[in-house]
C-alpha cells in the first residue's frame, strides 16, 4: 500500500506488508513472531525517501483513563495511538492544566516523549510521569520514569540508547485541576492575549492563542504536506554569537548557559534566502524558513536534497551546523 495518507509530509512510497494493532496484547503476539518492522505512529516527523522493506506496523492503540485524582492534581494515561491535538482539546475542555501551550502539535501521543515535543515556553517532559513500552526483543512491557527517559530539548532515550529497541504503548501525565501554572511570557501568546483584551487568561484562551499563532506561520499538513519544524535551533558559543551579532546586529537569540546560545535556525535559513523559495513540487515555507514543505507530489529524496543544500550554505555563510530534526528512512 501506499503510505502517503501515514505521513504528514505526504511523500508516497510503498509498504509492502502492513498492518495495524489496535492492542497490546495483539502487539505482543506480533511481535513474538516478526520482529523486523518499520513502526508508523502520527507520522508527523518522518521523512521517507525510499519503499519500506520490512513490515510496517501502524500503532493504532486506543483509550484515556483517569488513574486517579486530588484536589488540585489528575493523573491520567493515554494510549499510543490517540490523536495528540484531540488529547489537548480534551484536558482544555475538562480544565486540566499543563499542555494547553502544546495544542496543534501534528502526531499521535504515543510519539510525543520521543522526541519530548515543545512549544511556547512548555516541553512535554513537565507533565510525563511515565511512559510505558514494549521491548521488541522479548515482548515485556516495561515502564520508563521522567528520570529515565532522560529528556532534553527535542531529545530522549528513546532517540539514543533504546532507539529501535522498544514499542511506546502509553504516556501518563500529571495535569493540573485549578492552580494552573500558564506560560503566557512567550511573546506571541501575549500579543495575542492583548489584542483579544484577555487580562486573566483561562487554559481555552491560552489554547486558542497558540492555535492562532501556529495558524498564521505553520503549515496545516491536510493542505500541504510537511513535518513541522525540519532542523532543530543550533546552539552556539556566545563567542560565535557575538562574530554573528557583529554582522548581523538584528539576530534574535535564547541565552541556553553561561557559554552557550541558541539562535532560530528559521532566522538563519530565512537570511540565507531560501524563505518562500518553490523548487516545482517543494520547497520552503513562506511565513516560517523552518519548515520544508511538499506542494504535491515530491519525493522525499528532493526533500532530503534541499536539507542538505540548507545545511551547507549555512556552513558556508555563518559557520554553523543545523541539525535535522525529523527522523529521514
Ligand atoms: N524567524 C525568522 N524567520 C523565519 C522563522 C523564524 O527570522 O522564517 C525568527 C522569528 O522572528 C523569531 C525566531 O526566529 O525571532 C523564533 O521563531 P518562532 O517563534 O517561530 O520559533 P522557532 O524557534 O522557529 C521553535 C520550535 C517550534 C515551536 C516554536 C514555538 C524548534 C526546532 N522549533 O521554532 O516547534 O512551535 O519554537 O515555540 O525548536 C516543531 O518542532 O515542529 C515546531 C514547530
Amino acid at each position: 500500500i501506499s503510505l502517503k495518507n501515514y505521513n504528514t509530509f505526504g511523500i508516497s512510497v510503498y509498504a509492502k506488508r502492513f498492518i495495524s494493532v489496535d492492542s497490546v496484547y495483539q502487539l505482543q503476539q506480533l511481535l513474538k513472531i516478526e520482529k523486523d518492522i518499520f513502526l508508523i505512529s502520527g507520522g508527523s516527523n518522518m521523512l521517507l525517501t525510499k519503499d519500506i522493506e520490512n513490515l510496517v506496523l501502524h500503532i493504532n492503540i486506543k483509550g484515556v483513563s483517569i488513574d486517579r485524582e486530588d484536589d488540585n492534581t489528575v493523573y491520567i494515561t493515554v494510549n499510543a495511538g490517540e490523536n495528540w491535538h484531540e488529547f489537548v482539546v480534551w484536558c482544555v475542555s475538562n480544565n486540566f492544566g499543563g499542555i494547553e501551550n502544546l495544542s496543534l502539535i501534528p502526531g499521535n501521543v504515543g510519539t510525543c516523549p520521543i522526541q519530548n515535543i515543545g512549544a511556547y515556553g512548555v516541553e512535554v517532559k513537565d507533565t510525563i510521569t511515565m511512559v510505558e513500552a514494549i521491548e521488541i526483543e522479548s515482548q515485556r512491557l516495561v515502564s520508563f520514569s521522567n528520570d529515565e527517559c532522560n529528556f532534553g530539548y527535542r531529545n530522549s532515550i528513546f532517540k539514543n540508547e533504546v532507539k529501535g529497541k522498544y514499542i511506546i504503548t502509553s504516556v501518563s501525565f500529571k495535569l493540573t485541576k485549578n492552580k494552573h501554572q500558564l506560560n503566557t511570557f512567550y511573546g506571541a501568546i501575549e500579543t495575542e492575549l492583548t489584542s483579544k483584551e484577555i487580562k486573566k487568561p483561562t487554559l481555552k484562551n491560552i489554547s486558542d492563542a497558540v492555535i492562532a499563532i501556529r495558524k498564521s506561520k505553520l503549515p496545516d499538513p491536510k493542505e500541504i504536506g510537511n513535518s513541522g519544524s525540519f532542523f532543530k535551533n543550533p546552539v552556539v558559543s556566545i563567542t560565535q554569537f557575538l562574530e554573528i551579532q557583529k554582522e548581523y546586529p538584528t539576530v534574535p537569540s535564547y541565552l541556553v548557559s553561561d557559554t552557550e546560545i541558541k539562535i532560530p535556525a528559521g532566522w538563519l535559513i530565512e537570511q540565507a534566502g531560501f524563505k518562500g523559495k518553490r523548487f516545482g513540487n517543494y520547497g520552503v515555507h513562506e511565513k516560517q524558513a523552518l519548515v520544508l514543505v511538499n506542494y504535491g507530489n515530491a519525493t522525499g529524496i528532493e526533500i532530503y536534497q534541499l536539507a542538505k543544500k540548507i545545511q551547507n550554505t549555512i556552513l558556508r555563510k555563518f559557520s554553523v551546523v543545523l541539525e535535522i530534526e525529523v527522523n529521514v528512512f
